[in-house]
């Protein structure tokens, strides 16, 4: 008994990373384009610093990317020579939409991702498609607010439903929103959201999601219409909380934290708010304006998959000053003496994996897609700019093993895997390059400067035996 004969192999990425060409093909601009390298990048990606065009002085790593706009012939097939059964990437709203809510669809922003899937079906290679990926139209921060308003329901709608008609031939595989619980912690990037001075913070986070899960729910419905086949993801950013002691607080303050994750999943998984959630608001005094068709629109579309990203676990306290030993980024954690860490302090924890593997499916009986998992390195490729990453082969490795015992020692049902940054891009967190998690190395650095030449890395040619041999020779 190994992984199922038609498991999904592959690699993930995303629009506003990947891309480039933000102004090319009559796109407009959206949320992660005008993210700065540099420290206020954080706090633009908090919502706390208003930055809602780009300024003189900065440099915005997302404007020419790693050119897949130009490039993406290349680079899937290279996808193919690697083996990819599945190519996880997102579709930029503004390149469809450029306003987020125009009348009509970009007619050339929907050509470029019919030629992508074109090339990917003549590779063989199926897509898993993600309709927004920290992407919201700059206009609709500007003229809505993003998220926290109730028209971007509408908007989202308008838009999914276009690309699920428009590409309804090409994928079968969809998620609504990239690691939706990041609305929480990066609420600009996840929902648009620039706070004003005296906002109740929480209580607009919480807003913003609620329409996120209706305008998931009403997507999930739209997909089934549009094709019964159609599968519909949610996506969480995962990673479980460990107590940092067994003193009973510090494991509900692990439990509380996971519940912060979980409460998006549970509604779209399950279709209905779970009560520690609405006791919260009730006893914190958030009012969270629903319509009196919400509960039926959430109850009527739950998805079919739960996927998520793994690439550590964290690690919390009861007690604030314990905090003080941090580490990681967009979560808090303290230091786990236990794990190793990244350059990035990331903590490493392929166990953590098969945890969480079992967590989800304990929790919601529904088939599993790991559709982000990998290592952000620093690369140094020698003077024939070939990149040894051994440090990458022995992170990926270990954690396939662990999601291969939670298939076969554990019974999880898990559908596929694809790696994050397959190929080098932006990262997220950080605007770098140097951050790298590919298996082709692209000649790019931290202020723009390269050939953008892709290679190929020790690690693709691993990767590919892996694929090859369905996991068994790792
Ligand atoms: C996830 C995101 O948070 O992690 C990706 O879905 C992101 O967009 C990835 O790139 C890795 O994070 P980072 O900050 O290293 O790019």
């Amino acid at each position: 008994m190994g992984l199922r004969k038609d498991f999904l192999w592959g690699g993930a990425t995303a629009a506003n990373q990947s891309e480039g060409g933000v102004l090319e093909g009559g796109r407009g601009l959206s949320t992660i384009d005008l993210l700065p390298i540099g420290p206020d990048r954080r706090k633009v990606a908090a919502g706390e610093l208003e930055m809602l065009d780009w300024q003189e002085d900065y440099y915005y790593p997302a404007k020419e990317a790693i050119d897949m706009y130009h490039r993406y012939v290349e680079d899937i097939e290279m996808f193919a020579e690697m083996g990819f059964k599945v190519y996880r990437m997102s579709l930029s709203w503004s390149r469809i939409f450029p306003n987020g809510n125009d009348e009509k669809p970009n007619k050339e922003g929907l050509a470029f991702y019919e030629a992508i899937f074109q090339e990917l079906k003549k590779h063989n290679i199926q897509p898993l498609v993600t309709i927004a990926h920290f992407d919201v139209p700059v206009h609709l921060i500007k003229e809505y607010g993003g998220w926290k308003n109730r028209r971007l329901v509408d908007f989202y709608v308008r838009y999914a439903s276009t690309v699920l008609q428009e590409f309804k031939d090409y994928v079968t595989y969809w998620l609504t929103i990239n690691e939706i619980n990041v609305l929480l912690h990066q609420p600009f990037v996840g929902g648009g959201i620039v706070f004003q001075e005296g906002d109740n913070k929480e209580e607009i986070q919480y807003q913003a999601a609620h329409h996120q899960l209706v305008a998931s729910a009403l997507v999930t419905k739209v997909a089934h219409e549009i094709n019964p086949e159609n599968k519909i993801g949610c996506m969480l950013a995962g990673g479980s909380h460990y107590p940092y002691t067994c003193k009973p607080e510090d494991y509900q303050e692990a439990i509380n934290r996971d519940r912060e994750g979980y409460f998006f999943i549970d509604v779209q998984a399950r279709g209905k708010y779970p009560n520690y959630a609405l006791k919260k608001f009730q006893r914190e005094g958030l009012t969270i304006q629903m319509e009196a068709e919400d509960e039926e629109i959430l109850a009527a579309s739950p998805v079919d998959f739960v996927t998520f990203s793994y690439y550590c676990s964290r690690t919390v306290s009861s007690r604030p000053e314990d905090y003080a030993q941090a580490t990681g980024n967009l979560f808090p954690s303290i230091k786990n003496d236990y794990l190793p860490s990244t350059e990035w302090g990331w903590q490493i924890d392929p166990l953590g994996l098969r945890n969480s593997l079992n967590q989800l499916y304990d929790r919601y009986q529904k088939p599993l897609f790991i559709v982000e998992n990998g290592l952000g390195a620093v690369d140094r490729p020698d003077e024939n700019g070939y990149v040894e990453d051994d440090y990458r082969i022995d992170y990926l490795k270990q954690h396939i093993q662990a999601f291969k015992d939670a298939v076969e020692i554990d019974g999880v049902d898990l559908l596929g895997y694809t790696t994050w940054g397959c190929i080098d891009l932006v990262a997220a967190s950080t605007g770098q390059m140097s951050k790298r998690y590919g298996f082709i190395y692209v000649d790019r650095d931290d202020e723009g400067k390269g050939t953008l030449n892709r290679t190929r890395k020790k690690s693709f040619h691993w990767y590919k035996k892996v694929i090859a041999s369905n996991g068994e020779t790792l």
